[in-house]
């Protein structure tokens, strides 16, 4: 979706702009448990109680797509044991919390490489994904061995299958045929970013949509984030003049 679609903003009851997609790096579960003498996984099962909250949250305040960093592409790098706990926990969560989201008419969905995720996930994955596909509410979508390079990849070879097989010509290429190969191709750019723990970075996540969101980082680990740091989050947001390229008076 092009950088300037901005799905008609919606305004809160203090007639502030609301983000229209929200993306969030949820990050900090393991430091959280280690000041607390816990096992990261602790930490992570901490964390579950953030999403759940985020989600009824976003869903209250009138946001319309909420994109959750659950998994990065490079998280398969840490200690076995902690992956295992993370696919456990996921799996978990899935099975405890899909009635409640479809309940609350939440549509969830997945992004990321679905090649190494063991079958009974996947097979939760699929299942949430179905039953929850026509509800209308929030949309959510959780990112699991997702990586911006691997979907910007992806996106580059199925294009390149296109083009090879004749259904679309090299000189069709401009940024919106491109953002319909990504992973969040239905949906508007992040007008949002979120990064809880302290880092100021990107780590691998959604590097063509994050164009132009604005960004907001806080050193708030994540199993603390709740409801006053989301709205702190949400009133910065509210904030900020987007300008896309344009000058301040152009969009005054
Ligand atoms: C984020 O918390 C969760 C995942 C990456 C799965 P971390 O586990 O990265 O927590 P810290 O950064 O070590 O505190
Ligand atoms: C980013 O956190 C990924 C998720 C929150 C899922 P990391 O903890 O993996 O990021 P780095 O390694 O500190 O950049
Ligand atoms: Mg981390």
């Amino acid at each position: 979706m092009a950088v300037d679609d901005s799905d008609n903003p919606k305004n809160d009851a203090q007639g502030r702009i609301v983000p229209a997609h929200v993306a969030v790096i949820m990050d900090g579960n393991g430091r959280w448990a280690k000041s607390r003498a816990l096992p990261r996984h602790a930490g992570h099962r901490a964390g579950v109680k953030s999403v759940r909250q985020i989600v009824e949250l976003a869903a209250k305040r009138g946001v319309s797509c909420l994109t959750l960093f659950a998994f990065s592409s490079e998280n398969w790098r840490r200690p076995a044991e902690e992956v295992s706990r993370l696919m456990g926990l996921f799996l978990e969560a899935l099975q405890r919390e899909v009635n409640d989201l479809h309940r609350n008419n939440v549509r969830v969905e997945f992004i990321g490489s679905r090649d190494q995720l063991q079958a009974d996930l996947l097979k939760k994955i699929l299942a949430a994904e179905e039953k929850t596909k026509d509800n209308d509410g929030l949309r959510l979508m959780v990112a699991v061995a997702y990586g911006g390079r691997w979907d910007i990849v992806n996106a580059a070879k199925s294009l390149a299958t296109k083009a090879l097989d004749g259904k679309i010509s090299v000189d069709d290429l401009d940024d919106e045929l491109f953002a319909t190969e990504l992973a969040l191709h239905e949906l508007p750019d992040p007008d949002l970013l979120i990064r809880t723990g302290g880092e100021q970075r990107i780590s691998n996540f959604l590097l063509w949509n994050l164009a132009y969101a604005e960004l907001w980082f806080s050193e708030c680990l994540w199993p603390d984030f709740g409801e006053k740091q989301f709205d702190e989050a949400l009133a910065f947001f509210a904030s900020r003049q987007r300008r896309y390229g344009f000058t301040g008076d152009q969009v005054a």
